[in-house]
């Protein structure tokens, strides 16, 4: 027997609650055919595939075909990786063979010193993938952005982050920013996507493309059920900026 959604089912937590754990197949709009050497990377980025790289277990790890995708897309000589994590995008790049720097704070690199970060005008591309601040905490280095005490302290650590990516490209290079907004009962909703926009083109950066929304599938919230009522965020946005010539 076919099981309708009635209001009363609706209203009712138990039941929304094992409805929201089934997956939902969206229809999406057709793309235009375009000489993309990837015609899957469109605006909304669907794929539930994470591929063979970096390490799933690791916290804020992210999938490596949207890695995988750029990088075919945009096609660098070279890749800096500068908050690396579990090293998705350095598995990326070998697949693919291009050189990458894969760096991270858990080396002891702070990618918010201008001091240790690569040399002005060096950099071809660089995939950035920071905390979405507190959203999750990676160590108790003060350095590191996700232990950043207010909003505050982590939008200017951030904007030097931006700063030192600027600095570091050549002419022409490509910042990609994978940013998600972060909410919580103290600080209400933190538009942290925004907020990247806004200190990257206050740093001389323009867009390069269209927003990436890339869907968040195999995020640990979405098996999580919480009492409060909220708009679920099911995305994180990557943003595609480019260095001046
Ligand atoms: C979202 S995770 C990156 C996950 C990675 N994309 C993956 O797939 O495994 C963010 C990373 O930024 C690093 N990080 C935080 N603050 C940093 C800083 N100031 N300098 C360099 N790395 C930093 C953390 O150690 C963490 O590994």
């Amino acid at each position: 027997m076919n099981r309708i959604d009635t209001p009363h089912r609706i209203a009712n937590p138990h039941y929304a609650a094992r409805n929201a754990r089934r997956a939902v197949y969206a229809k999406l709009p057709r793309a235009p055919l375009t000489a993309s050497p990837v015609p899957r990377l469109t605006s909304l980025y669907h794929h539930d595939e994470a591929g063979p790289y970096g390490d799933r277990r690791y916290p804020g790890n992210c999938s490596g075909e949207l890695v995988k995708d750029l990088l075919t897309f945009f096609a660098p000589a070279t890749v800096l990786d500068p908050m690396t994590g579990s090293g998705t995008c350095y598995d990326v790049c070998r697949e693919l063979g291009v050189p990458c720097r894969s760096l991270d704070l858990r080396e002891g690199f702070d990618a918010c010193d201008p001091e240790t970060f690569p040399a002005e005008g060096t950099q071809d591309f660089c995939w950035a993938h920071p905390p979405y601040w507190r959203m999750k905490r990676y160590c108790d280095d003060p350095r590191d952005l996700s232990a950043a005490p207010t909003l505050g302290d982590f939008l200017d650590r951030y904007a030097a982050f931006i700063a030192n990516c600027h600095r570091a490209l050549r002419p022409g290079g490509t910042l990609a920013i994978l940013m998600g907004d972060y909410s919580d009962r103290e600080q209400g909703f933190v538009p942290l996507v925004y907020h990247t926009k806004r200190l990257a083109f206050a740093e001389g950066f323009r867009q390069a493309c269209t927003d990436i929304i890339r869907f968040s599938h195999g995020a640990s919230s979405g098996t999580k059920v919480y009492r409060s009522a909220f708009i679920p965020g099911l995305h994180d946005v990557c943003t595609v900026f480019e260095k001046g010539r």
